[in-house]
């Protein structure tokens, strides 16, 4: 009957950050239109992305480099964009800090301090961007304090703990934002004939085991002998299966439906790893404990690492809650 499918195509991202809060204080309605903005930027991005390959310009480099040192994709500076664009004349969130800008971005119209500030990885696996594979963007949420008044963002210096929100959105065969408020994990697919983002998946368990292990082994050399071992043991044991898109959202994506673990360890070179802390290895660690799974360093929990700089970096050893620990047995051992 037509009421159960009209009612399922309204539990819109707005309507379920409600249905999570069992509340319409404030507060509530605060998030609700975050989320509905975030939903914005994921669909002006989606639309790029399905036809940058037709647009001028869209593709390739800028030619500069982040202050990661990594060389700029233009659709990072485009969905970077995208999210400060959407914040605009919302009232919701006055400081956006991103892998793509030096500085936090202040929203000084009208947008008082002690909002919201968010934390994001506008592309996550650009290097996929120009070859039209899976890419991401992943977002954190928290309560902006403080009145920073030496621009260092001292405030966003802060656990993973203290998360208000976090999520992803994957850019792949359909648009996908998953998504936490603290009440587990729920995925919505964007209907395109609706422009709408549609729950699809409610209350997301990361199974206790699976037998997925996404690593770049090209590292392998790099890595700490600890590493190796585990690496030479799922080698040997019959089971497991290694995936590896270069895209951190859609590894994890597959992790927290079909379990596993995804690593990205320190090497000699760079024994903190690759992954910023604050809009990538935090915000997923919030998903993944929400689903029932963990995230570590490899020697504390990535929600208790706190980071010294914004664009802080901790290696990341991030899934099944069995697969995780395995992991840390095998450093434990070397330690
Ligand atoms: P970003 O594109 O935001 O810089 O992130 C890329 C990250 C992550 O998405 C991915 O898992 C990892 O870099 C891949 O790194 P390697 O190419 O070194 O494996
Ligand atoms: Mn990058
Ligand atoms: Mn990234
Ligand atoms: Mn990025």
């Amino acid at each position: 009957d037509y009421e159960y499918a009209l009612d399922h195509d309204c539990t819109t991202l707005s309507r379920h950050v409600f249905q999570q809060l069992q509340s319409f204080s404030a507060d509530a309605q605060d998030l609700s239109a975050l989320m509905s903005r975030i939903a914005l930027a994921g669909k002006l991005i989606a639309r790029r992305l399905s036809r940058a390959g037709l647009m001028e310009g869209a593709l390739g480099f800028t030619g500069s480099e982040n202050v990661q040192g990594e060389s700029v994709k233009k659709m990072d500076v485009y969905a970077n964009e995208v999210f400060i664009s959407v914040f605009k004349q919302s009232g919701l969130v006055c400081r956006l800090a991103s892998e793509e800008m030096e500085k936090p971005y202040y929203i000084p119209e009208n947008c008082p301090l002690g909002r919201y500030t968010l934390l994001y990885d506008p592309i996550d696996g650009s290097s996929n961007v120009d070859i039209n594979i899976n890419v991401g963007s992943i977002f954190a949420v928290c309560q902006q304090e403080g009145e920073d008044l030496d621009g260092t963002a001292s405030d966003l210096l802060q656990s993973g703990r203290k998360l208000l929100a976090a999520g992803y959105i994957l850019y792949g065969p359909s648009t996908m934002l998953i998504y936490s408020i603290g009440k587990g994990v729920h995925a919505f697919t964007l209907d395109p004939s609706l422009g709408e983002f549609i729950l699809s998946s409610e209350n997301i368990r990361m199974p206790d085991h699976g037998p997925i292990y996404s690593a770049n082994e090209g590292n392998f050399w790099q890595w700490d002998e600890s590493i190796r071992d585990y690496i030479r043991y799922v080698h040997r044991h019959e089971g497991y299966t290694a995936r590896y898109s270069g895209a951190l959202v859609g590894d994890f994506h597959r992790i927290l439906f079909q379990g596993g673990v995804f690593l990205y360890p320190g090497t000699v070179k760079k024994p903190e790893g690759k992954l910023r802390l604050l809009y990538e290895t935090a915000p997923l660690a919030f998903l993944a404990e929400q689903a029932g799974g963990r995230a570590s360093t490899g020697t504390q929990d990535i929600l208790d690492a706190v980071p010294d700089k914004l664009h802080a970096r901790t290696p990341l050893i991030i899934g099944s809650k069995e697969d995780v620990a395995l992991v840390e047995s095998f450093i434990h051992e070397r330690s």
